[in-house]
């Protein structure tokens, strides 16, 4: 088993359950309901200033997926569409899923300015997909998504419950102690944030195969039925990766969480220089950011 940070910067609450305090949540919440941290952690700031910087890879990965028109596909944590809209290019039927109603809303609003009539987008939580039928999808995919949701166990059993038998499932998760570049962020924000509350199970443990193969089995697929390799997504951002290290600061919920908690402890200037050092390091490019990571891809046989 790797070693995990014993804190994390996925886990927006510390322990104590979390209130809506802001106009905006209370827009959509009664007073004193407790927010679902997840969903807080995803609505938080706009990872669709991320997700812009991942199209290419999206793209590429989803070309590789065997896409055909007709087939139905579920998008899980989807985000704002970067896997979900090439595959309805291809003429696939899609449905994004995701926990935050800004992205949600961003990726149908990408899909109708796309002319996309064969891609829609609804707010779902990967550990109970209630709303959706059994055995409903011929490929589910979720690069960077569902290893996101709480109850990992739920979530791969919901995931081989909505696919069809002879169907697959495609998951893109990001491995603790890679040496590229998300599970160093995460490394270097882990030093910023207060451990997490007892009882949560990092999102980054679905990098671990045998993780993955005791959530499927939970899900009934035996590990024959699962395949692992890793795979390279690259970040591309027009701009140096100081600028880059901004747009995590001012839009990625996660490194948001560990500036707060960096600015609470007076630290802020020393995760800006770390995560600097860190993109200038992994950058590929001479003129902007170019920057590979690398995942674990998992391909499970339903
Ligand atoms: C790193 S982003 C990746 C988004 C997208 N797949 C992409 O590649 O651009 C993680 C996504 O998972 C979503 N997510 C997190 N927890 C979730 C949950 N419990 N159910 C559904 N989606 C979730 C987030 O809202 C966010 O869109």
């Amino acid at each position: 088993m790797w070693p995990l940070p014993d804190s994390d910067p996925f886990c927006v609450s510390s322990g104590a359950k979390i209130f809506a305090t802001t106009e905006s949540q209370f827009n959509n919440v009664t007073m004193n309901t407790p927010l679902n941290p997840n969903k807080a952690l995803w609505e938080k700031g706009d990872f669709t200033r991320i997700a812009g910087t991942m199209r290419e890879s999206g793209e590429a990965l989803v070309r590789q997926l065997g896409i055909t028109k007709g087939l139905r596909v579920l998008d899980l944590g989807c985000g704002d569409g970067t896997t979900a809209i090439p595959a309805a290019k291809l003429g696939a039927d899609v449905l994004g899923v995701d926990i935050a109603r800004n992205l949600v809303e961003a990726g149908n609003r990408r899909a109708r300015e796309q002319g996309l009539t064969n891609c829609r987008f609804q707010e779902g939580d990967a550990s109970n997909l209630e709303q959706l039928p059994d055995h409903s999808f011929d490929v589910v995919i979720s690069i960077f998504g569902a290893m996101f949701a709480p109850k990992p166990f739920e979530v791969a059993k919901e995931m081989v419950r909505v696919t069809r038998r002879g169907g697959r499932i495609v998951m893109g998760n990001w491995i603790p102690n890679d040496p590229t570049l998300v599970a160093q962020i995460l490394k270097i924000s882990s030093n910023y944030t207060p451990p997490p509350p007892e009882g949560f199970v990092s999102p980054m443990t679905w990098g671990i195969e045998g993780n993955v193969i005791e959530r499927f089995a939970g899900g009934g697929v035996p590990a024959e039925k699962i395949s692992f390799a890793r795979d390279t997504f690259t970040f591309n951002f027009a701009g140096p990766p100081s600028a880059y290290v901004d747009e995590f600061r001012k839009y990625y919920g996660p490194t948001m969480n560990a500036f707060e908690a960096a600015e609470k402890s007076g630290r802020a200037a020393d995760l800006q220089r770390e995560l600097e050092e860190l993109f200038n390091r992994q950058n590929k490019s001479k003129d902007a950011t170019s920057i590979p990571a690398t995942f674990l891809r998992v391909t499970v046989a339903v």
